[in-house]
């Protein structure tokens, strides 16, 4: 599916352009944004590989990434990123990421996030089953997750390597069904 539009109260979902990459260096560069991440704060000429590798993948057929801007409408301007990836080992599932710049939180936009990430993979691309890992510490995620309806679903341990330490993830999911009952 390309592109993507969706759109909520106070957010919209849109495709990447090479124009976002200092919107999203805001971001990802953010060691604030970053803590609780897989992930060190990036470069400028890291952010520019992802945003260019969001952009080939989106136009990728078939299509198993969606890297996507989060838009504030009252501003126009780029306030997350947001992600969708189908898992290829499974049938009619994905994975969940995403990131707001922390000037945004605390405002209900994460939810607003994860609410139209979900309605993207559940009513757009009919997937079945919906998942997210978090670090154990990323309490605002899990709240955020808990909200969306996301079911606390355990712990992979040891799962991601930062900073030279492994860390567990802990993982939420939501099903089909569970969306359609919200
Ligand atoms: C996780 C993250 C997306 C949460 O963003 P957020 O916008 O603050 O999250 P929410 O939408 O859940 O809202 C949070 C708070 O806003 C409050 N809020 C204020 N106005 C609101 C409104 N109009 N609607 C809904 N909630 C509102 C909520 O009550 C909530 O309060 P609480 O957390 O004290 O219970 C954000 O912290 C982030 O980007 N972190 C860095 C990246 C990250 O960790 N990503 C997740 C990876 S697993």
């Amino acid at each position: 599916m390309y592109p993507v539009s969706r759109h909520s109260q106070r957010l919209g979902l849109r495709e990447l352009a090479t124009d976002d990459v200092d919107a999203v260096l805001a971001i990802y560069g953010s060691r604030e944004a970053t803590e609780h991440l897989s992930f060190e704060p990036r470069s400028r000429e890291d952010v520019g590989q992802i945003v260019a590798r969001s952009m080939a993948s989106a136009i990728a057929s078939p299509r198993s990434e969606y890297a996507l801007a989060v838009v504030e409408h009252e501003t126009g301007d780029l306030v997350g990123f947001g992600r969708l990836a189908t898992d290829p080992h499974q049938q009619r599932a994905a994975t969940l990421g995403f990131a707001l710049h922390p000037r945004t939180w605390g405002a209900g936009y994460g939810l607003e996030t994860v609410h139209l990430l979900l309605a993207l993979g559940f009513e757009d691309l009919e997937l079945h089953r919906i998942w997210g890992a978090r670090s154990p510490l990323n309490h605002a995620s899990a709240r955020t997750m808990h909200r969306a309806g996301m079911v606390e679903e355990g712990r992979i341990r040891e799962h991601v390597l930062k900073n030279g330490k492994w860390r567990d993830s802990i993982v939420h999911g939501i099903l089909s069904h569970e969306w359609d009952a919200k």
